[in-house]
């Protein structure tokens, strides 16, 4: 059985098989989310957030869970250890050296606007 994920911001969709993780589904969609570990839940720089409450994800395994250590209870779940199994909607959060970048380039444009 084949299933949609979307990737927000950006939008993106891609089909894939029930079963892929997250992570994988990110990979095939163009969509980049940080790793270090490559998918072995150890490094946990591949969160995510389901922004709506219905989920196409399986649920929490014991390892994510004692991972994310809570923060699942706010809609966080890692990509790498996430499966898709119906349509689902993922937030994949900004880069932080890119959001570092474009905060800077802001006010950048604000002092500029001020002279
Ligand atoms: S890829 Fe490292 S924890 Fe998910």
């Amino acid at each position: 059985m084949n299933v949609e994920i979307t990737f927000l911001p950006s939008g993106r969709s891609v089909i894939v098989r029930a079963g892929t993780t997250v992570l994988d589904a990110a990979r095939k969609a163009g969509v980049p989310i940080r790793t270090r570990c490559d998918g072995k839940a150890a490094c946990l720089m591949c969160k995510v957030t389901m922004p709506h409450s219905s989920s196409g994800l399986t649920p929490l395994n014991d390892n994510e869970r004692r991972k994310l250590a809570g923060l699942d209870r706010s809609g966080t779940r890692l990509a790498c250890q996430a499966r898709v199994f119906g349509r689902a909607v993922v937030e994949v959060p900004e880069d932080p050296f890119r959001a570092a970048v474009r905060k800077q380039m802001m006010r950048q444009a604000e002092d500029d606007e001020l002279w």
